[in-house]
């Protein structure tokens, strides 16, 4: 169950008065009632509802169930979007969306205001046209045209030797670090403020991922701080390009070279960015993509590898594919894994990367419409662009001083969504996460991510919506 249901949820246990607490809080006019122990659907009550029921004489303290009516409706996961709208009416403006078990996983909103998205999937013709012809071409597992003409192209352009397609941006950085010998002994040292898939694939491997605090100009990891992280169990370096801005990879290549260490990119989040005028990517030993429905560019789920070294290239190649031996069928003389993108996701790939510049184009523009419009608004710090950098803004993110902006970022948040604007945190640094909390401190990433919000950064967004998001904040700050 995500966030926003469980903000409306009771349990068909409790009374009355709880339900129109949650309903207050919910800010959504209606309670969803769940068993709390299965999530089991129980009935669906409006703020009306219990009015009416007030005025029919039942206390605050009697159970909420007792006023239940029949007639609400419901949805499941399998109900089509079109139903979806289908289903909303005067009345019913809230649908429960219930799993096969009947337990509550989501609800639909009918919103009359309009809905800004943070990230949506730029899906045009040649993304249908490419798919049709691949699934009427039978080819739709891992074998076929579009699987190596989107590693071609996308190797173009990274300007790099070879890309590797895997099924997702994690198995792509499992297979980088497993390809560079990482394993059992070896500490690796990534940022704390990343997504938690660039730790993990490190814990994959059975070494250990070591913590390095951000720069606070970029976000990145620290430069200055990567040498005193450094011990003669460390193998490697992973920076993250994060939110589109790229590292500072002149400082930490040259800590590579000196260091003897193996440099692999996380460019998960930063497809077409540049780092003295050079795309991301391919200027370590291996550099890792993500393809995720909300990233630059989709597949649906999905992943590459790119490297220029022909040997990490030909290890990875073979790990994607059960450890097989290239040139005898069900002989596997490595531990491998089934990490392989199919032909149709590669189909909407090749779609997309033929249209890359236009994104990036847009991502862009929309950054700097809104880079002019918020500038100077007390409180928030934008988005930087160092002078090495070429910045793809995978997701324009600002920071907020609770204190000059007279918010918390939390209630600005709450407020933005209140008006249909959606906006995301930033992530929670990886030496907070429950599985990897070391109890050190790492103030400048605690800070970002404390303070930073994601707004709506879609290629469809028209510059009106900007300038509207923008107009919101500032008079949100007055
Ligand atoms: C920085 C970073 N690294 C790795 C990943 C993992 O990519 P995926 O979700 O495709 O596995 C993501 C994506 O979400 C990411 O943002």
């Amino acid at each position: 169950m995500n966030d926003r249901t469980k903000a409306i949820i009771t349990s068909w246990t409790d009374t009355i008065r709880n339900g129109m607490i949650t309903i207050d809080k919910g800010g959504l006019g209606v309670t969803v009632l769940v068993d709390p122990e299965t999530e089991i659907f129980k009935g669906i009550i409006t703020d009306g509802d219990i009015r009416r029921a007030l005025l029919k004489g039942h206390g605050f303290e009697e159970p909420i169930i007792r006023i239940i009516k029949e007639g609400y409706i419901t949805a499941t996961t399998e109900t089509t979007h079109q139903e979806l709208l289908d289903l909303f009416n005067q009345t019913i403006r809230i649908i429960p969306i219930l799993d096969k078990k009947n337990r509550v996983v989501d609800i639909a909103a009918f919103d009359k205001k309009r809905f800004l998205p943070v990230a949506e999937p730029s899906i045009g013709e040649k993304e249908w046209q490419y798919v049709s012809e691949c699934i009427l071409s039978g080819w739709v597992s891992s074998t076929g045209k579009f699987v190596t003409q989107f590693e071609k192209l996308f190797a173009d352009f990274c300007q790099a030797k070879h890309a590797i397609t895997t099924s997702s941006g994690t198995t792509a950085l499992h297979l980088a670090l497993l390809a560079a010998d990482i394993g059992p002994g070896d500490e690796v040292l990534v940022p704390t403020l990343t997504f938690i898939a660039t730790a993990n694939a490190v814990t994959y491997t059975g070494a250990k991922p070591v913590f390095v605090d951000s720069e606070p100009g970029t976000w990145n990891i620290d430069p200055a701080k990567i040498e005193a992280s450094i011990t003669s169990r460390t193998k490697a370096i992973i920076p993250v390009h994060l939110y589109g801005h790229p590292a500072d990879m002149g400082t930490i290549k040259k800590i590579c070279k000196k260091r003897n260490l193996i440099l692999i990119e996380d460019a998960a989040e930063a497809h077409g960015a540049q780092y003295d005028g050079a795309p991301v990517g391919g200027l370590g030993d291996l550099g890792i993509f993500s393809f995720f429905g909300n990233k630059i560019m989709t597949t649906g789920e999905g992943g590459m590898v790119v490297t220029n070294n022909d040997e990490y290239a030909a290890k990875i190649r073979v790990l994607r594919d059960h450890g097989m031996d290239k040139n005898k069928r069900y002989w596997h003389p490595v531990l491998g894994y089934n990490y392989r993108l199919t032909n149709v996701q590669a189909a909407l790939g090749v779609a997309q990367v033929e249209k890359i510049e236009q994104i990036l184009a847009k991502k862009r523009a929309n950054a700097k419409l809104y880079s002019e419009k918020l500038l100077n608004v007390a409180g928030v710090t934008l988005p930087g662009e160092m002078f090495y950098a070429k910045n793809v803004y995978w997701l324009y993110s600002i920071l907020i001083n609770e204190s000059e902006f007279g918010l918390t970022r939390d209630m600005l948040m709450k407020k933005l969504q209140e008006r249909g604007i959606e906006t995301r945190q930033l992530f929670y640094p990886v030496h907070s996460q429950p599985i990897y909390a070391t109890g050190e401190s790492f103030p400048v990433a605690e800070n970002i991510s404390r303070c930073g919000l994601s707004l709506p950064s879609s290629v469809k967004l028209t510059e009106k919506s900007i300038c509207e998001i923008a107009e919101t904040i500032k008079n949100l700050a007055e």
